[in-house]
């Protein structure tokens, strides 16, 4: 198992790689497919970096709220929503590597985005996120698809090589989720080992009845 890795110190140059703003856009556009998005919903961002899926979502939405445990991910979340004039639309919590319990709100979605494969015991997790879903709220989650163990470069704060989707769509079938569906979103190219591999990123989503 792996230590926890400390996303702090790529905040700033997270975005400067265009295949993470490529799979942000096609998580958004999933999420779009698979979600009736409305203007009165407000939505909750868990572990949403620099914000990149939620600046694909924003304007389709009330607000978000983004939640991350690197301060610094969350900083240029926020420089980023001042810039675009977006600043009311997005509020942002530094939570402590566990989903922010304290919260007395619900929301109509909540969404994630290759961030499971970070957390060590994942059922928790998910079991909390249900638990903050209003009714008829959707949960949408995105991640890779299990793969070789060579998809990162730095092994640090990888718990998990990819999330079997037949397991995810059967956890959140038991947590009480409906309507439970999976879809392919995209496919990273990597080289390895001087050979193109493929790692595909798949979307479960549900619905709370
Ligand atoms: C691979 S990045 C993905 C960021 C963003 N969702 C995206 O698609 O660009 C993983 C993010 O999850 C955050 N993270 C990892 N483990 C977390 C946890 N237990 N609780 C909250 N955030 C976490 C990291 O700080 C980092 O910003």
């Amino acid at each position: 198992m792996s230590e926890t890795k400390d996303f702090n110190k790529v905040a700033l140059n997270w975005d400067d790689k265009p295949r993470r703003v490529e799979l942000a856009a096609a998580v958004a556009e999933g999420i779009r497919q698979a979600v009736p998005l409305s203007e009165t919903m407000d939505a909750l961002d868990f572990g949403c970096g620099t914000g990149l899926v939620t600046f694909n979502l924003l304007t389709a939405l009330r607000q978000v709220l983004a939640v991350d445990s690197a301060e610094q991910m969350l900083e240029v979340t926020r420089e980023k929503a001042a810039a675009a004039g977006l600043a009311d639309r997005i509020e942002t919590c530094l939570s402590d590597h566990q989903f922010p319990t304290h919260l007395s709100r619900r929301f109509d979605m909540i969404y994630s985005s290759m961030v499971l494969h970070h957390i060590a015991t994942l059922e928790p997790m998910i079991q909390a996120m249900v638990d903050h879903l209003a009714p008829g709220g959707y949960l949408a989650l995105a991640d890779l698809d299990r793969e070789d163990g060579h998809f990162h470069d730095d092994p640090t704060g990888v718990f998990h090589h990819g999330i079997d989707r037949q397991w995810l769509m059967a956890t959140f079938q038991e947590l009480g989720l409906i309507e439970v569906t999976a879809r392919t979103v995209h496919t990273i190219v990597k080289q390895r080992q001087g050979e193109e591999q493929y790692y595909t990123v798949f979307l479960v989503t549900g619905k709370r009845s």
